[in-house]
């Protein structure tokens, strides 16, 4: 009697946990062999580009065998073309692929890519280079994953201040109390540019720190250009340049290498950056970059993988945590200083 009982809480356990499996694999998501998903990358020779396909690839291969589908991944380079980048999305389209993640050439024109995108219901992640909120509210499958911008320039002023209140006999080079500034920006109308620019500034006012620009241009996010640009700068203002802001971390680099290269003209100002690139927290440990903000290109590829995997099968994002109007997914920043370097450099 007692065995007959066992052997029927058994038979219900497993007629429970069927029905439990069960219900997961059906629903509202689809069941596929394979799931394929194809990435298209503004330029795959940006560093901080590179790192955020890098993880994807990673998380790829790590989660791959918790899934009862494959997973395959494309990535193609439009290599700066819009054209380019519109004939790959073409090709993902046509081939039916499952999900699309978008790294925008050009973030104001994702119209065309969404109604293509639409008329064949393939939902679209665009990640890093925003479109516009007019184009994000044309279809309710686009989704976008990026970074809180304006928390970067917050935390890039928080190290600016620290520093120029610490160390301001070091700093205030004319003694004036003023930060006498140059300003390397990203690309002209790129958000991450648009906002680091401004809010880093407002943030050092509304700390009641006085500031004077010198100069400012767009070195469009690389390492030569404002190598160029900080080398003219120093000519032109020399020692009076007394902070370096960068929008991002191999522009800032780019500006060390010249105040390096000109030590006869200049003594070092204070540099940050935004990224948290490898090579800047070295340039950190070696007491070169002031300090950088980290934009977690991990946690991103995580959310674009989340994202593209859910939607792929059909799924509506229930798993997926802060999800800003059911569109957005803006991953927060940390400050790295010689402090907190070692840290990140393990
Ligand atoms: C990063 C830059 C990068 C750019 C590319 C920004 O968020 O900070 O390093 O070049 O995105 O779109
Ligand atoms: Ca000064």
């Amino acid at each position: 009697m007692i065995k007959g009982k066992k052997i029927l809480n058994i038979l219900s356990l497993i007629i429970i946990s069927t029905l439990i499996v069960g219900c997961g694999n059906s629903g509202s998501l689809k069941s596929k062999k394979e799931i394929r998903i194809g990435v298209t990358l503004y330029r795959e020779d940006d560093v901080f580009i590179s790192t955020i396909s890098d993880n994807l690839e990673e998380i790829v291969k790590e989660n791959e065998s918790n899934y009862d589908f494959k997973i395959f991944l494309e990535f193609v380079d439009a290599k700066g073309s819009t054209l380019n980048q519109g004939n790959q999305i073409d090709k993902f389209i046509n081939q039916d692929y499952d999900a699309i993640c978008v790294n925008l050439v050009d973030r104001t024109a994702a119209a065309t890519i969404i109604d293509k995108a639409k008329s064949a219901d393939i939902p679209l992640i665009f990640f890093n280079r925003e479109p516009v909120e007019e184009d994000m509210n044309r279809w309710n499958k686009v989704y976008y994953v990026g970074a809180q911008a304006e928390q970067s320039a917050r935390l890039q002023a928080d190290i600016v201040s620290e520093q120029w209140i610490s160390n301001k006999e070091l700093y205030d080079k004319n003694k004036d109390g003023i930060i006498q500034y140059v300003m390397l920006e990203g690309e002209p109308g790129h958000q991450d540019a648009l906002i680091r620019t401004e809010y880093c500034i407002k943030s050092l006012n509304e700390k009641g720190i006085q500031l004077e620009k010198l100069a400012d241009d767009s070195a469009n996010w690389q390492s030569d250009q404002a190598n160029s640009k900080m080398t003219q700068w120093i000519k032109e203002f020399g020692n009076n340049i007394e902070v370096v802001f960068s929008n991002n971390d191999v522009m800032a680099l780019g500006a060390m290498y010249a105040i390096n290269s000109n030590s006869d003209l200049i003594k070092k100002p204070i540099v940050v950056g935004i990224d948290g690139i490898k090579e800047s927290m070295e340039s950190i440990k070696a007491g070169e970059m002031t300090g950088t903000v980290i934009s977690d290109a991990n946690a991103q590829a995580e959310a674009i993988f989340d994202i593209a995997i859910d939607v792929a099968q059909g799924g509506s994002l229930e798993n997926i945590g802060d999800m800003e109007n059911g569109k957005y997914k803006k991953l927060p920043h940390t400050k790295v200083t010689i402090d907190n370097v070692d840290e990140y450099l393990k």
